[in-house]
């Protein structure tokens, strides 16, 4: 880009939590956003970016948002990737480059992906419908237990089923799917790697990450990670490899397992600031939404290291309320040193809903576990 950075026009596809705290980072240099989504009222619709109505799955919305500005990126995968294409043919820099997605928000290119490049995930095979895993399993060319996953749109665990035996068919999803060997986890960890234009790739120390067992999505983010620095070591490489490999610029986060055998095989991959690097928000040198934003303009990489234990703990709507949003509890979380809340702004809130995050720092990771689970405690939100 030979524009200085002032003077570049920046579009985000989805106007959800992630393009929020994008914008607020960039706000830090001045940057000049516009956001695509269908409504103002999402998260990221009163932080001072220029708010465009419009859909990012449809290809003529895409294309006109995009057609005047100097680069393109996304808060979310499932977006026209055939507006995208054209976007870059005319000259518009999109990052992260459409080919990309397309093989990203697929699990199953996805898997194969993995498998053409000599990459460790779990074994798995595709399926067309609910009727061909029948007969897999009928011919015993699929056995329990498996995972099934949708190769389409799912996120937060939406679109995941875990099928260990015979009671659990009725949870078969007929839609085209990747059924996974189901791995004995020890730990699920996540590396955050980053790449700008020149080539630079710096990566995010591993975090390890626990999810909630109703809502099926990422609750708890802890640094440092307990796994040996070997694996960690190893889990760096791997996220470098994969950026690398598929020419992106700005962040990729590498959702990863460490089974009961000491292995690492990587789960899925998102080319976006994630859930996992909320901490780094407060904990590390370089937060990921600016460290994405370094990416995509071709700036150098942000310092990558933390100063402190973290933990970092999602909070989310009240169990029974779907409404209005209401918060209660701010008072006594702030009292807690070393917490930052985080709010999103959703108008409405319903059971399990990703409403917002908290970050605790402190001396041990083991003090600021403590403080975060008093903050799950405390603040409810409810209707
Ligand atoms: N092969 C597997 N073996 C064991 N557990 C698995 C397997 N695949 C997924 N899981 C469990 O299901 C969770 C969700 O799976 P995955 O990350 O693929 O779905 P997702 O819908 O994209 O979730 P999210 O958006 O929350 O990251 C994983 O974090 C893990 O806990
Ligand atoms: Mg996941």
């Amino acid at each position: 880009m030979s524009k200085p950075v002032s003077e570049i026009k920046i579009g985000i596809l989805g106007g959800g939590q992630l393009g929020r705290m994008l914008v607020q980072a960039g706000k830090e240099w001045n940057l000049d956003f516009y956001i695509l989504d269908e409504s103002a009222s999402f998260p990221s619709g009163n932080v001072g970016a220029g708010f465009v109505t419009g859909n990012f799955k449809d290809y003529d919305d895409v294309y006109k948002f995009g057609k005047d500005k100097d680069i393109i990126t996304v808060e979310i995968e499932h977006v026209n990737t055939d507006a995208l294409l054209q976007l870059q043919r005319e000259g518009v820099e999109v990052h992260p480059n459409p080919a990309s997605l397309n093989i990203i928000k697929d699990k199953g290119t996805q898997k194969l992906f993995y498998k053409n490049h000599d990459l460790p995930t779990a074994d798995f095979q595709i399926f067309e419908s609910k009727k061909d895993i029948f007969l897999a399993l009928e011919s015993s060319t699929l056995a329990y237990p498996f995972v099934q996953k949708s190769r389409l749109a799912g996120y937060d665990g939406k679109g995941v089923a875990i099928i260990r035996n015979d009671n659990d068919v009725l949870e078969i999803m007929d839609v085209p799917s990747v059924t996974e060997k189901l791995v004995d986890i020890s730990t699920e960890i996540s590396v955050i790697a980053s790449r700008n234009k020149n080539g630079q790739i710096r990566c995010y120390p591993a975090v390890d990450m626990e999810f909630h067992n109703k809502a099926n999505l990422v609750e708890f983010v802890y640094f440092p990670s307990k796994i040996s620095k070997e694996k960690q070591k190893e889990a760096e490489n791997l996220a470098a490899t994969i950026i690398n490999e598929l020419d992106i610029c700005g962040l990729l986060a590498v959702e990863m397992f460490l089974d009961k055998d000491g292995k690492i095989l990587i789960n899925e991959i998102a080319p976006r600031p994630h859930n996992s690097g909320h901490i780094t928000i407060e904990a590390s040198i370089t937060s990921q939404f600016q460290q994405h934003l370094r990416g995509i303009c071709n700036l150098p990489l942000g310092d990558t290291r933390f100063h402190s234990p973290a933990v970092m703990v999602n909070l989310l709507g009240a169990k029974g309320h779907s409404g209005k949003t209401k918060y209660s509890g701010m008072d006594e979380c702030l009292q807690i040193d070393g917490a930052s809340i985080h709010l999103y702004g959703k108008a409405t809130t319903k059971p399990y809903r990703k409403m917002g995050h908290a970050t605790v720092l402190d001396k041990t990771r083991a003090k600021a576990t403590r403080n975060a689970k008093q903050i799950k405690k405390f603040l409810k939100i409810h209707t």
